[in-house]
């Protein structure tokens, strides 16, 4: 056996399949086989962040030489987040680099003094062009290096604005490069559009190794981040923060935010235990009906919650379990400014539009989940167990659930549901002794 020719390593061409190896910088035996066993399990593990939020969504941190793309909404709060990063880091004593081009290094002073001391080892480039880079990295060597945003930077090696597609792959390609041969973590910012998508092309997240999603309600001040691609960990974790007037905090007691301003008996509520990575949260789903005015379509209104499955659950409830809308205005919203997609919302959501039609609450410390079929059964959903225990935790004492679902913990009540016609009848009263 003859090994093949040394195979680029990482740092060979920017783009090539080389630059998207597991990211760890110059590696051990670079283009040589070796025995995995002397392979260091924890040379170029991640870093923490400074931010515990941030660190539980990457699975401890970020990995030298890796790229992870920080995309929301502008305004959702992305800059912040990661100047709060760099200064947490450059605190920690290691030199920092932001290149900002899309405010002036004068607009990021006075934003970084709102969030804390300045660090002296917080670098600044200032500007869009991308070929500035590599100086700056030879003379500033730092730990971190934040490009916000890739939309408005450019090489101008390349044709193409700021933001075209031929300029954000090039830009991408240049900073995984960098990333790789430097071994260096590298975050980038990318704004996201209104559906949700990345401005620029989708294949952004093809080349980078993480990719996060900074979610909120400009009107809320909770901020949720998870990732949607990690190539060193599980994704589904959240991190949760509270925007405040000094940035971005660590959100301690995310109840005071999602169920303090709750009305415990008000019809079209109902409490949800939902899960998102290793973290059950108890999530208010409501729900509001309204006659709809003549001659003008029904409408339909679905806010952190999916609005495809509140279409299908208005059809299921109508068809399945007797409950009838008519000409009805819809309203759906998940409050606090989260959002519960999983299919574990479906009783929940189902039973506050059935609380929103009858008028009648569903009882004040009631937990309800489960997934629930085109044929109006409701189905199992995972994490029962975990789910239970939370709303136990916060001081729930009842909770209605699939059938299959294990019992719940010492003093909550499990009341078990084949059907989402049952748990309509059970939950809105029809079938409580009055
Ligand atoms: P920003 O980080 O600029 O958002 P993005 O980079 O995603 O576009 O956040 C902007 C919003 O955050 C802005 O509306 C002001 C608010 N904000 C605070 O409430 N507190 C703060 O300490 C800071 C720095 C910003
Ligand atoms: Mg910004």
């Amino acid at each position: 056996m003859v090994a093949g020719p040394p195979s680029a390593h990482a740092g060979g061409a920017p783009g090539s399949a080389s630059g998207f190896g597991l990211g760890l910088g110059a590696p051990e035996g670079a283009g040589r086989a070796l025995p995995l066993v002397d392979v260091d399990p924890t040379r170029s593990g991640p870093v923490p962040t400074g931010l515990d939020e941030l660190d539980r969504v990457l699975g401890g941190g970020l990995v030298p030489g890796s790229v992870t793309l920080l995309g929301g909404e502008p305004g959702v709060g992305k800059s912040t987040l990661l100047l709060q990063v760099l200064s947490s880091t450059a605190r920690a004593g290691a030199p920092v680099l932001l290149v900002s081009a899309e405010e002036s290094a004068q607009q990021v002073r006075r934003r970084a003094e709102r969030l804390g001391p300045l660090p002296p080892g917080l670098m600044i480039l200032d500007g869009s062009d991308l070929s500035a880079l590599p100086a700056a990295l030879r003379d500033t060597d730092p730990a971190l290096v934040v490009v916000d945003s890739i939309q408005a930077v450019a090489d101008p090696g390349v044709p193409g604005t700021p933001g075209s597609l031929g300029q954000v792959r090039a830009c991408t390609d240049l900073v995984v490069h960098l990333a790789k041969a430097h071994g260096i973590p590298f975050v980038l910012v990318g704004h996201v559009t209104k559906e949700g998508t990345l401005a620029g092309p989708r294949a952004l997240e093809h080349l980078v190794d993480t990719v996060l999603g900074v979610e909120g309600d400009r009107h809320h001040a909770l901020r949720t981040v998870h990732a949607t691609k990690h190539r060193f960990g599980p994704t589904g974790e959240l991190g949760l923060f509270e925007m405040n007037d000094t940035g971005l905090a660590a959100v301690t007691d995310p109840y005071r935010l999602l169920l303090g301003d709750r009305r415990p008996g008000a019809p079209g509520s109902a409490v949800l235990p939902a899960v998102q990575g290793q973290r059950a949260l108890l999530v208010e789903v409501q729900a509001l009906t309204a006659r709809t005015a003549p001659e003008t379509p029904s409408r339909r209104s679905a806010q952190g919650v999916d609005g495809g499955r509140l279409a299908l659950l208005l059809a299921v409830l109508e068809q399945r379990a007797g409950v009838t809308l008519g000409r009805t205005d819809v309203f759906a919203s998940a409050v606090g400014g989260i959002r519960v997609l999983e299919p574990a919302a479906d009783l929940a959501l189902a039973l506050a539009l059935a609380s929103a039609v009858s008028d009648r609450p569903l009882p004040p410390d009631l937990v309800v989940f489960g997934e629930v079929g085109l044929g109006g059964e409701v189905r199992q959903v995972p994490h029962a167990p975990r789910r239970l225990a939370e709303a136990a935790r916060v001081g729930f004492r009842h909770a209605l659930v699939p059938e299959a679902c294990p019992d719940g913990p010492r003093g909550m009540e499990v009341v078990h549901v084949r059907s989402l016609a049952q748990a309509v009848a059970l939950a809105t009263g029809a079938e409580r002794p009055s």
